[in-house]
């Protein structure tokens, strides 16, 4: 069989960096698109791992195109404001669809924000309009809602007071919250879909059978590896 060949914009990022990295455990071919103004540091971490470097803006659709021929999946790690969640985000779906790639991943890592009101949480907002656009996109795609990354509790959403013994809470104390850390969820773009229990991805599953035009689920295809054990994954054609 063939490399597998994924391109992953963001690869400088947090989240894009570990997916590199364990795509390139697995034995798939990162392709890593990176900018001009990426920090070389980062773009050298990312050489080390074995990443083909893809040095241009995924604003410009020719640019993002071109590293997309040939490749089973686009993971979109970007984060940004609007203009990156969905105008960036859109030029890259736009460059993957023209040539041809089978499946999206958008930029989600997330809570599961369907249920929530279209102005309760703004950067949620803006996953939600790139969702709209990317349902329309003639591609299959996955989003990964990992709910929050782990690592936060201690830094920038600190629940957990270590030094105090306290944990911080509003409303409810009962209130269930989701973690997973950033590794987990990274981990899982370097596992194939093949192995996969129903029940990982059967909450998920329903839920995109719901939204999914007929006929266009695909429980075979493997673009994109994934599975959750604490997050829930939203599976789509
Ligand atoms: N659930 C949670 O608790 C949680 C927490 C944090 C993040 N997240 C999610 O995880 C995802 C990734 O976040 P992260 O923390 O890994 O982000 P990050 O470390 O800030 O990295 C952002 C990446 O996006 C790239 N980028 C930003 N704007 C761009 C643009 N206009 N054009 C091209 N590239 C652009 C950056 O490239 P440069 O290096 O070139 O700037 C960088 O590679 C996001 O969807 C975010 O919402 C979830």
């Amino acid at each position: 069989m063939s490399e597998q060949r994924i391109v992953v914009a963001g690869a400088t990022g947090h989240m894009g960096e570990r997916i590199v990295r364990f795509l390139n455990q697995r034995g798939a071919k990162a392709v890593a698109l990176t900018r001009a103004t990426s920090k070389p540091d980062k773009v050298e971490v990312l050489k080390k791992l074995g990443a083909e470097i893809a040095s241009s803006t995924p604003r410009a659709s020719t640019a993002s195109r071109r590293p997309c021929a040939g490749a089973s999946c686009v993971v979109s790690a970007l984060l940004g404001v609007r203009d990156t969640m969905v105008e960036t985000q859109t030029v890259l779906l736009n460059g993957a669809v023209k040539a041809g790639v089978p499946r999206f991943i958008p930029s989600d890592y997330s809570l599961d924000y369907l249920p929530l009101k279209p102005d309760e949480n703004r950067n949620l907002a803006w996953h939600r309009e790139f969702l709209e656009r990317l349902e329309k996109a003639p591609i299959k795609f996955t989003s990964v809602l990992n709910g929050a990354f782990m690592e936060l509790l201690k830094g920038q959403a600190p629940l957990i007071l270590f030094k105090r013994h306290r944990v911080i809470y509003w409303h409810d104390a009962d209130q269930p919250l989701d973690f997973t850390t950033m590794n987990n969820t990274a981990e899982f773009h370097g596992r194939r879909r093949d192995g996969f229990a129903d029940a990982e991805v059967s909450q998920g599953r329903r839920r995109a059978n719901q939204r999914a035009p007929a006929g266009r689920d695909d429980e075979q295809d493997d673009g994109s590896a994934l599975h959750a054990h604490l997050g829930r994954f939203r599976w789509a054609a």
